[in-house]
């Protein structure tokens, strides 16, 4: 399966994948490493591995269809199959969600639906966590459609919220939890093993 792995920043969860596929946990190849920031840690972590770091922002074109439609090139020119998306900050354009359905991923540090949604990102997912007293939070891997963390969750896994709990402490507990659930699911994907029936999707056991 080629994978195209969509980031805005240092690029951790790709890290994770990469480390996956090295050790053969994640049948899989990763073609390209798409950013919308010319400085997103993810894209130099792609050049130290050869793997296409195509920097593609919606800055560089005239209007939306046409950003689209460069998006869609450049991922048939790398001959990609699925789309993981580790930390990509902007919404994917509808035409490429189409041409991806059920094929495109993202990665929520929290347990959806809660806690998801527009402005719903880094530190301010844990700070609404805390805010709200949860008592468990986590990691949820969704399928990609129009709406922001809305498409049908594939995997969750859960951590405690602790008593003394920082944004920070909170973060870097579901991040660890996030760098096994990722590859685990894209392997689940690779193997064929997801299902998917409307807004319900699964993993054969
Ligand atoms: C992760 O917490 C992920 O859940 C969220 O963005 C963060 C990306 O971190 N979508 P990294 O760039 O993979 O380190």
């Amino acid at each position: 399966m080629n994978i195209a792995v969509f980031a805005s920043g240092r690029g951790s969860n790709f890290d994770a994948i990469l480390g996956a596929i090295r050790h053969g946990t994640l049948p899989a190849r990763i073609c390209c490493l798409l950013s919308n920031r010319s400085d997103a840690g993810a894209l130099s972590l792609a050049r130290e591995h050869d793997i296409p770091a195509v920097h593609c922002s919606r800055l560089q074109y005239p209007t939306d269809e046409v950003f689209a439609d460069g998006m869609l090139e450049i991922l048939r020119t790398h001959g990609t199959e699925f789309i993981a998306l580790a930390g990509y900050l902007k919404r994917v354009p509808t035409s490429v969600v189409a041409a991806f359905r059920h094929r495109i991923v993202n990665i929520h540090p929290a347990l959806l639906p809660a806690f998801g949604g527009h402005g719903m990102y880094g530190h301010h997912v844990h700070e609404a966590v805390l805010a709200a007293g949860a008592k468990e939070s986590g990691a949820t891997v969704h399928l990609v459609d129009e709406e922001y963390d809305r498409g049908p969750i594939v995997a969750q896994r859960s951590v405690p919220v602790l008593p003394d709990d920082t944004p920070e402490t909170l973060a870097a507990r579901v991040l660890t939890v996030e760098h096994a659930l990722y590859p685990e699911t894209l392997a689940a994907f690779a193997r064929g093993r997801v299902r998917v029936d409307g807004r319900r999707a699964w993993i054969l056991p």
